[in-house]
């Protein structure tokens, strides 16, 4: 038996993540204890408590933040109960809580996003960029962020002007992007942690009487379907994929 604690509902990808987990674990014929932590991380410690009481034989998890799990792992790992992480990783200071991860390498994503812009804006002098981040201390908003800054930082005409979090959610990414306007009425790039935060933005930018991807340059995360259509119409510059289909 599997004890698979998911940590939410929070978009597209997350939809597609969770199905691909249940339909890879009926393929394979075990038996699936789930659980939905609605992005909530003292569901997920509860969720992963309930595992070990009712002793399955692996845990897995997708960790909504990086912090905070030394002290329940460490009662998964006393009862013998192997433990694996998916999507996102911890920080600890103790390898032997975990057996193994399966996820993308979300620096290297930021990277590509960073490397697009420098081709993309290569005749200007100046590029003003906005940053929708995802969850605050979450691995894909530290390591995407910081991947993204690394291969910038190095050329001084690519400037973040602001960056702040809409918790990888379409409502949120509107918000943001509607305060980001409001603020600010020079924004060349908007570089946006996840697709359904795209959405939402674009709605913000349409609504304020501008073109996305003409007036504004618009670089995503994920590769959902309304996504790559908007990509297609070029109201989307560039879609780094991250595939949910991890299941297997
Ligand atoms: O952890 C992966 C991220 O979480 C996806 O990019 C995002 O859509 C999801 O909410």
């Amino acid at each position: 038996m599997l004890g698979f604690s998911q940590l939410g509902s929070e978009s597209a990808w997350r939809i597609g993540n969770i199905k691909s987990i249940q339909d890879a674990a009926k393929r394979a014929g075990v038996q699936l204890m789930y659980e939905n932590a609605e992005q909530k991380q003292e569901k997920q410690i509860k969720a992963i408590r309930s595992f070990i009481a009712y002793q399955v034989d692996v845990i897995a998890f997708s960790p909504i933040v990086e912090d905070g799990w030394d002290n329940v792992l460490g009662e998964a790992k006393q009862a013998g109960i192997p433990v694996l992480i998916t999507d996102r990783r911890i920080k600890t200071a103790d390898e032997s809580l975990l057996v193994g991860f399966v996820g993308s390498d979300f620096q290297e994503e930021g990277r590509m996003a960073g490397r697009f812009l420098l081709q993309k804006m290569a005749d200007a002098s100046h590029v003003n960029i906005v940053e929708i981040s995802g969850t605050v201390d979450s691995t894909p908003m530290r390591a995407r962020g910081a991947g993204f800054r690394e291969v910038l930082n190095g050329d001084e005409r690519f400037e973040i002007m602001e960056s702040v979090s809409g918790d990888f959610l379409r409502s949120k990414g509107k918000e943001c992007m509607q305060g980001l306007l409001a603020r600010h009425d020079n924004i060349d790039v908007l570089f946006s942690h996840n697709d359904s935060m795209t959405l939402g933005a674009i709605e913000a930018i349409e609504e304020a009487g501008l073109a996305p991807g003409k007036d504004i340059v618009i670089v995503t995360m994920d590769g959902e379907q309304a996504a790559i259509d908007l990509l297609k119409v070029g109201k989307i510059n560039c879609v780094i994929e991250y595939t949910p289909l991890i299941g297997d």
